[in-house]
């Protein structure tokens, strides 16, 4: 396995371990290219299966599980168990966005409660493996969390570099439990990050998305849903859309197990924004062919408050290939959704709510058909910001005793 330009006219290839983040040649992000697998998909589709039943470290992982898509040389793996995510149905929320089959992937049931922790066991295990001791990231707080956690358990120091007074105090809180060196910065979360990768500090090992092995992790969401449909693809996945490292993964999930004869079509891969931070939609729209950074991104969901994407070229092929598309949602929509994800007993945090309320928008603009079956991807717990919730203009009066409960 090696590291390749992800700009396919470039296709500069480095050694694997190389620390680089971008291509020296064109200075496009970097992609791990996975080696042709020998076995079957059916002799896979089997041994995955099988490991489910067992206790060993890198079976009971729901990304490890899927290792024969993975780099194999690793002695030590930092993992806690991550991924085994269930698909939930969607009931009331079915009916309220207007589609049938929706199914609601909650990758906020993970360790830190969300999706990063697929993506971290990979990258902690090749920060690990290169010899770092210490590790860091910019974040909206949960890269931080997950960061915090799997530096803990891989005995490094973790730095994370946090846009103040704009995390959420439950991500802020499990950074210091887990105990990360907090750094809170005046400004956005794309200063924040430009500040960490300009840090003096050369021997601090990255692990924001632009790391090409966290990517290789949280593609395993998508490995995991497809084992769930018993490997029937769905119609749309339906995906929050921030620093667009999700969406660049799940691109690469389907065009490897597309390439490795799994699949014969791949579902349409719906971008949803938040109408502040909503470079990516607006791109979209416009057909223009580069991002224009929202330079001041406003969003009361503050995970996806990202103005200058940086995975944009890659989740962009990975929409083009698909036939997917990029749209945005208002703050209204995504708190009414997160509402709805909340009475159906499931629960989310408020950038993952984009989804419902893209898919609702979607279906009744005839984008997506009332047949259609949907896999929606809850990115975060619904603890992760409870401030939100506590604020949220419904429990007003519930808070004021107005309500008998
Ligand atoms: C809960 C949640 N949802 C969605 C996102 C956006 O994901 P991505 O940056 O991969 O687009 C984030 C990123 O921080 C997040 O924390
Ligand atoms: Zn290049």
């Amino acid at each position: 396995m090696h590291l390749r330009c992800s700009d396919p006219d470039c296709a500069a290839t480095l050694d694997l371990h190389d620390r680089a983040l971008s291509c020296p040649v064109c200075a496009d992000l970097l992609e791990v290219v996975v080696d042709s697998i020998a076995n079957t998909p059916a002799e896979l589709k089997r041994m995955w299966l099988e490991r489910r039943c067992s206790y060993a470290p890198l079976d009971a992982s729901g990304v490890w599980r899927f290792r024969e898509f993975l780099p194999d040389c690793y002695s030590e793996v930092v993992t806690m168990s991550e991924g085994n995510n269930p698909l939930v149905k969607g009931h009331r929320t079915a009916q309220w966005c207007g589609v049938r089959n929706l199914n609601f992937k909650h990758l906020g049931w993970n360790p830190t409660a969300c999706f990063k922790d697929l993506g971290m066991t990979v990258g902690m295990t090749e920060a690990v493996y290169v010899g770092a001791k210490s590790v860091g990231c910019a974040s909206t707080g949960n890269t931080a969390a997950s960061l915090a956690a799997y530096a803990a358990r891989a005995g490094l120091t973790a730095k994370v570099y946090l846009p103040a007074g704009q995390v959420s105090q439950n991500k802020l809180a499990q950074a210091l439990d887990f105990g990360a060196e907090v750094v809170q910065l005046e400004g956005s979360f794309d200063l924040a990050l430009e500040r960490m990768l300009h840090s003096p500090d050369r021997d601090l090992y990255f692990l924001n998305s632009i790391n090409p092995f966290r990517l290789e992790g949280q593609k395993m969401a998508i490995f995991e849903m497809l084992e769930q449909l018993g490997w029937e693809v769905p119609d749309y996945v339906v995906v929050p859309g921030g620093n667009l490292g999700n969406t660049s993964a799940f691109g690469k999930a389907f065009l490897e197990l597309q390439t490795a004869g799994f699949l014969d079509k791949v579902p349409r891969l719906v971008v949803v924004q938040a109408e502040g931070a909503n470079p990516f939609a607006q791109m979209w729209r416009s057909g223009a062919a580069e991002l224009t950074p929202v330079e001041q991104p406003e969003t009361a969901a503050t995970a996806i408050r990202i103005g200058n994407p940086r995975s944009w070229k890659k989740a962009l092929r990975a929409v083009q290939h698909s036939k997917g598309f990029v749209m945005d949602v208002t703050d209204e929509e995504i708190a009414e959704a997160k509402a709805m994800i909340g009475g159906d007993g499931i629960g989310c945090e408020p950038a993952s709510a984009t989804t419902l309320a893209g898919l609702r928008k979607a279906a009744a603009r005839g984008k997506v058909d009332r047949d259609a079956v949907v896999v929606a991807i809850l990115t975060g717990h619904a603890l992760k910001d409870t401030d939100f919730i506590i604020k949220s203009q419904r429990f007003e009066h519930v808070l004021q005793g107005e309500v008998q409960l």
